[in-house]
């Protein structure tokens, strides 16, 4: 035996343990360079044929070897593991990543459009930055006039125009009545109209930004009949088949007569109770299109006679039974702790 032969095959060992592709290989190499009956072994149990001065280097060489042999297996077999961790499977099945859902306003504008459309309303949306005279004056409200104090509006710094005045941010939907029937031209008209609204108002039951819906029913012969009738058809496909509403005498400009609409209260059945008082919670404004807003779409009123309402989509929804939303504001907090029990 010879040191070159000692080199020879630690080189030998290293280059099939680099090569090495698994776990298994790597310990069958071990087996056979570093095992009782192993090539190293082997040279051991050779040493005795060496002449004693040449004896103790040839040892020292083989111990070495037999180190750093040992040393780059462990250190191969670390190499294997880690690879196998991050060994991309495309069988695996993934992890679903966290689904959220609609926002609780977009869920009711949803369902309140189903409602209207099965019983034949077509959903519109007009402009939220409006000119003054679709707000207002178009609606029998002339400027100056104290109920359009009621509206508390977000005047937009523009130019007026010698018509349609300065532009406001839409304090309801009843500024579509006219740009429908001045997009239909000749009626039938049945309109849905859900929209974003502005006021300068906040409190537990007001927001500055709201949603409304606004129903608007254009043809001949229609009476206060129809408006009763699509109401309480309403009130029973979206609070529960028992609701019942009920029209209260109110003033509105841009409607004659004009109602406050009720719905009977879903936690006493109407026999009165702490959230409600009288058996009574109230929805919103109602009435029959006035003769001078419908001259101001371009509707005969001699032909044609019409009805519309308008509601908040937020405190219609807090309305419904099971939701206890104590505050209005909540909605807009984008707290998700709020969001996600919806
Ligand atoms: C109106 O806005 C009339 N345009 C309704 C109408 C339409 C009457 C058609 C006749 C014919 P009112 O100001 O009452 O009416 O508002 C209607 C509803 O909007 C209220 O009942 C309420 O539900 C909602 N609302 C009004 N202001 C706010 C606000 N700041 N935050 C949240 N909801 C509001």
């Amino acid at each position: 035996m010879t040191t070159e032969e000692i080199i020879n095959t630690k080189n030998e060992a290293i280059a099939q343990i680099i090569k090495a592709g698994s776990a298994g290989e790597l310990e069958e190499l071990r087996i056979a360079y570093l095992g009782r009956s192993g090539k190293f072994t082997c040279l051991i149990k050779k040493l005795k044929e060496l002449p004693s001065d040449q004896r103790k280097q040839a040892g020292l060489s083989i111990n070495e070897a037999k180190n750093t042999l040992t040393q780059l297996l462990a250190i191969q077999k670390n190499k294997l593991s880690q690879q196998a961790k991050s060994w991309f499977d495309p069988t695996v099945p993934g992890i679903k990543p966290k689904l959220g859902h609609l926002h609780l306003v977009t869920q009711a504008i949803e369902e309140i459009s189903k409602t209207f459309e099965q019983i034949g309303f077509v959903r519109v949306r007009y402009p939220e930055a409006e000119w003054d005279w679709y707000a207002f004056e178009g609606l029998n409200m002339p400027k100056g006039h104290p109920a359009r104090d009621e509206w508390e509006t977000f005047f937009i710094d523009s130019r007026a125009h010698p018509k349609y005045g300065q532009i406001v941010l839409t304090p309801h939907t009843s500024s579509g009545q006219i740009r429908e029937m001045q997009r239909v031209k000749t009626p039938p008209i049945r309109m849905i109209n859900i929209a974003k609204c502005y006021r300068r108002q906040i409190d537990t039951s007001h927001v500055p930004m709201f949603h409304q819906f606004e129903g608007l029913v254009i043809d001949k012969d229609i009476s206060v009949v129809h408006l009763k009738g699509t109401l309480d058809f309403f009130a029973q496909n979206f609070f529960g088949i028992k609701r019942k509403t009920r029209l209260r005498p109110f003033h509105f400009q841009f409607t004659e007569p004009s109602f406050e609409v009720d719905v009977s209260c879903g936690v006493c059945d109407g026999r009165g109770c702490k959230l409600c008082k009288s058996g009574w919670l109230e929805l919103g404004g109602a009435g029959m299109v006035h003769p001078t807003v419908l001259k101001n779409g371009g509707v005969d009123p001699k032909k044609y006679s019409g009805f519309a309402f308008g509601w908040g989509v937020e405190r219609t929804y807090m309305m419904k039974s099971g939701l206890s939303i104590p505050d209005i504001r909540l909605l807009y907090s984008s707290d998700l702790r709020f969001l996600k029990q919806f």
